[in-house]
């Protein structure tokens, strides 16, 4: 499991930094049916359909079909996957 900690000395995570190394992998290009970043439509169907922004939070850290849990941050919280979502959908 790699770990941050030589970055900046400490374990900063920033919703930019979550995103570029775990989830811009598959949702900068679509990959595998990932809705894309900044396409704030495709994330509100989901979201609509999910009971919002936590419904579609806790899809993220149990996964979701193509989507691994945690979208492979295993040591993200919570609160880091929903700034990274908020980031990449523009919802709040
Ligand atoms: C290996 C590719 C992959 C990675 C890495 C990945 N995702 Fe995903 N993600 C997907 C795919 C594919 C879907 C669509 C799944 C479906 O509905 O079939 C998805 C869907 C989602 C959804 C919507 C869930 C729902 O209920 O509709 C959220 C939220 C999400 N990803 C968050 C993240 C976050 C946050 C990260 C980074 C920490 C991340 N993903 C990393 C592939 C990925």
């Amino acid at each position: 499991m790699e770990v941050a900690a030589s970055v900046g000395g400490g374990d900063a995570k920033t919703p930019d930094s979550i995103i570029a190394k775990h989830c811009n992998a598959c949702h900068g290009s679509g990959l595998l049916g990932a809705p894309k970043i900044g396409d704030t439509a495709a994330w509100k169907e989901r979201a609509d359909h999910q009971g919002g922004l936590d419904g579609i939070l806790a899809k993220a850290i149990t996964g979701i079909n193509a989507m691994p849990p945690k979208g492979t941050c295993a040591d993200c919280s919570d609160a880091d996957l929903k700034g990274a979502i908020e980031k990449m959908s523009g919802l709040k």
